[in-house]
């Protein structure tokens, strides 16, 4: 049976690093836009997961990581038990932007946007639940965001935080002027604060382009969630 370091094609004592250049390398390789397969995509991402978990938990020892074990749940704030209800994230798409004299620096953009009678598509709220991250709030909501892996290893699902906190349990592509200006990945962001306003659908604002890779159709992936 393939460990997760034969599916990354690394070595079993590659160090954290290695382990991220690796899933890069093998997420795009295993992406059915360029000739890999939906199966392999997932293997591949699983693969990463369980390395991540095992490296958060400070142990190498892939026997002790079974079915059991938390995944992302591990690096969920501690205090969000202490979270009675779920943050209420206003959404705008940046598409709709090109249709209205707006920017997206605009200080009363989400006032502009609640006054502009957009389609729910476009603008709208969405309660996200405690330790759930905001692209499965938002699909669990019936919206479809963009997004292509959903492990933090493109920009296809990024979204502006214009008001309020996300938090991202880790980041190996975003540059610190992205984190700075509030770019967050929404398949791996939780709000940490009660109110968040986003503006999703900015993956090909520049220097996000670059870090795109073929979106995935929800129709492909979401069943594997
Ligand atoms: S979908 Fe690739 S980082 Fe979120």
């Amino acid at each position: 049976m393939e460990t997760p370091f034969d599916v990354l094609q690394i070595d079993s004592n590659a160090d954290e690093a290695e382990v991220i250049e690796a899933y890069r390398r093998r997420v795009k390789e295993a992406h059915p836009d360029h000739g890999g397969s939906a199966d392999e995509f997932q293997l591949v991402r699983s693969a990463y997961e369980e390395l991540r978990t095992s490296y958060s938990l400070g142990t190498r020892d892939l026997d002790r990581v079974d079915d059991d074990e938390p995944s992302d749940d591990s690096d969920a704030d501690p205090n969000a038990e202490s979270q009675p209800q779920g943050a209420r994230v206003e959404y705008l798409n940046y598409d709709v932007l090109s249709d209205f004299p707006w920017e997206l620096t605009d200080e009363d953009l989400f006032e502009k946007a609640a006054e502009a009678e957009l389609d729910s598509e476009d603008y709208g709220t969405v309660v996200v639940e405690p330790r759930t991250c905001l692209l499965k709030a938002a699909e669990d909501d019936g919206h479809k965001w963009p997004y292509a892996c959903r492990g933090g290893a493109c920009a296809n699902c990024a979204v502006a935080v214009v008001d309020g906190e996300m938090e991202m349990p880790a980041n190996h592509i975003l540059s610190p002027e992205m984190m700075e200006y509030g770019i967050r990945l929404s398949c791996i962001s939780t709000p940490t604060t009660d109110d968040v306003k986003v503006v999703y659908n900015i993956e090909h604002l520049p220097g996000l382009d670059e870090l795109r890779l073929p979106s995935q159709q929800a129709r492909h992936m979401r069943s594997s969630d």
